[in-house]
């Protein structure tokens, strides 16, 4: 499964969005990965479809890869559909009907993803695993950009691995949260193939430098997985 490398615009610079997401696209990113944030579910504060679809007239025909951290979620996934979203994922206690959230999400033409905080098992990909196109593992509580790595994540990426590799056929796993050039290649080797990072892309002075030395160490790291 290729690697692919996805920027979160909670690090851009949000007055110049549009150019940073063009930005990071011609620097090689594959996906932009796009938190939305409703001060209740998370103590953060962010964007909504508005952005979303501001960036789809702005030119942007990249995959939008829209990570809700909102409680509930499922007007929501109608709004980001219309707005152009690509991928939607959201967290399991999050909604009441899991099942039909996801179905939700497919019906109005975008993947469906499912985010696992750091403490949250697996669990709940138990019977759903066939609606799932990726999972998405949360490496740091939800909330903020520029956190630090939880370890216990390569554990939970081993074993959504092993999940995916036993029952899922072609689920991506996304992770999330303290990716960097020096961890990448251990986070691939633990299962992840979609590697969303923030402060270590928008943080760089290159683009295109940062994102191609992520991308050749996760590619270095899924090799020995193999
Ligand atoms: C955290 C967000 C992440 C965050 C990642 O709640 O879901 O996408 O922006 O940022 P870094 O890569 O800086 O940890
Ligand atoms: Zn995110």
């Amino acid at each position: 499964m290729s690697i692919r490398i996805a920027p979160s615009i909670l690090s851009a610079d949000f007055a110049r969005l549009g150019e940073e997401v063009r930005a990071v696209l011609d620097a090689g990113a594959d996906l932009v990965h796009f938190d939305v944030m409703d001060s209740h579910y998370v103590p953060n504060l962010t964007v909504g479809p508005l952005v979303c679809e501001a960036l789809r007239r702005h030119g942007i025909d990249a995959p939008i890869d829209v990570h809700l951290m909102t409680c509930p979620v499922d007007r929501l996934i109608g709004e980001f559909a219309d707005a152009g979203a690509s991928i939607i994922s959201f967290h399991p206690e999050a909604t009441l009907h899991l099942d039909r959230t996801l179905q939700l999400v497919r019906d109005r033409g975008c993947e469906a993803g499912l985010a696992f905080n750091p403490a949250t098992p697996l669990d709940a990909l138990r019977y759903v695993l066939d609606r799932v196109d990726l999972i998405l593992v949360m490496s740091v509580n939800p909330g903020f950009g520029g956190q630090s790595f939880i370890p216990s994540a390569l554990d939970k990426l081993r074993d959504a691995r092993r999940l995916v590799e036993e029952h899922g056929g072609n689920v991506r796993i996304e992770v999330d949260g303290g990716v960097k050039v020096d961890n990448v290649e251990a986070i691939a080797a633990a299962g992840a193939d979609t590697f969303v990072a923030g402060s270590a892309v928008f943080g760089a002075d290159d683009y295109a430098q940062t994102i191609a030395a992520l991308r050749a160490a996760a590619t270095r790291g899924a090799g020995a997985r193999r």
